[in-house]
């Protein structure tokens, strides 16, 4: 998704142009009176951040300009950048780019009102970013092939002989990587090595997780790794890519259940810092966190008293394993991947 549209850079000239008159016009002193555009490095799905941040500009008067790309080239282009980076937030489809910037210190400490509207699970100890949406991580599995009673108890087992040639993971994507990044965080660093290579021997690799839903769908393999939205939006849509199939909550705290938290954090860099936190404020708000739950993302909503939409198992009901999303070790994970001959 490089390159993806703006707000429409006529939207954003014409609101600058808006809030500059007013300024002219001599209403109030003060910040509110600058013309304003946020910068917005932004990989998760473009849709579900235009729907949250919808209202954003007419409240604040504060115009987006958006550079969509995935969570590992933004998060590179941001540290290439340095200082001068136009980055004021970044928002990621999964923790672990975010957090790269954080242990490099290129985040702001976020407002603890703002951190308070999330709950503490869905956000990293250090304060310097937040969820603002999760998704799970599941089994999708063709009952035709691999009926319930056969379905592995752990994600790990995946890695056994036995799953030779009917498993399918997206090894290239950050969503897969962020499951790893869960598993080392759990299990450490041994255990991972071991599964990744049982991984590397058994299955195939697709280029996204709708490709392995369509694999399991079609009996190509037995089962896959990815996140549950892609199935319950297939479903809301048509069923095309998902009737065939079926998806299997890991549970009971294991690693197969590890929740993906998508991130969003206050560039150290911004010039306009106080703007930038206004829009993490407003993404983890709960008018925002409902127009989530309401939308056809079907990702899970994090903020405090939002339910997620109905269509899903709740959240609470999930029984994820505890880790801390700033605990997720990306340069890890990659190097562990190639070790193995994943990536
Ligand atoms: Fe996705």
């Amino acid at each position: 998704m490089l390159g993806g549209t703006r707000l429409g850079r006529s939207t954003a000239a014409a609101l600058t142009a808006l809030v500059a008159a007013g300024a002219l016009a001599g209403c109030g002193g003060g910040d509110a009176e600058a013309a304003e555009t946020l910068t917005v490095y932004s990989a998760q799905h473009e849709s579900l951040v235009r729907t949250m941040l919808e209202g954003f500009t007419e409240e604040t008067g504060i115009a987006l300009e958006f550079r969509d790309a995935n969570d590992a080239e933004l998060a590179n282009q941001i540290v290439q950048e340095g200082e001068a980076s136009p980055a004021d937030v970044f928002l990621t489809e999964n923790s672990p780019s975010i957090d790269v910037l954080d242990r490099e210190g290129l985040l702001a400490p976020l407002d603890q009102s703002t951190l308070d509207q999330v709950g503490a699970q869905y956000r990293p100890s250090s304060g310097n970013w937040t969820g603002f949406a999760a998704r799970s991580t599941v089994l999708v599995h063709n009952p035709a092939q691999l009926p319930q009673d056969q379905l592995p108890a752990s994600i790990l087992d995946l890695a056994n002989p036995e799953w030779q040639g009917r498993i399918g993971i997206a090894a290239g994507g950050a969503d897969f990587q962020a499951i790893v990044a869960g598993v080392l965080a759990l299990r450490g660093e041994e255990a991972t090595r071991a599964w990744l290579e049982g991984l590397e021997r058994n299955a195939n690799v697709y280029p996204s997780n709708s490709a392995v839903m369509v694999a399991a769908d079609e009996g190509e393999i037995d089962a896959g790794v990815m996140y549950h939205y892609y199935f319950y939006r297939d479903r809301a849509e048509n069923g095309l890519k998902s009737d065939d199939a079926e998806l299997h909550f890991f549970r009971n705290s294991d690693p197969g259940a590890f929740l993906s938290i998508s991130g969003a954090g206050v560039l150290a860099s911004s010039d306009q810092p106080e703007q930038a936190q206004r829009l993490v404020a407003y993404l983890t708000s709960p008018p925002a966190q409902q127009r989530l739950a309401e939308s056809t993302a079907l990702e899970y909503a994090v903020g405090n008293d939002v339910p997620s939409a109905e269509a899903l198992p709740p959240l609470a009901e999930l029984q994820a394993p505890q880790v801390d999303p700033g605990s997720l070790d990306q340069q890890r994970v990659t190097e562990l991947m190639q070790d193995v001959g994943l990536l």
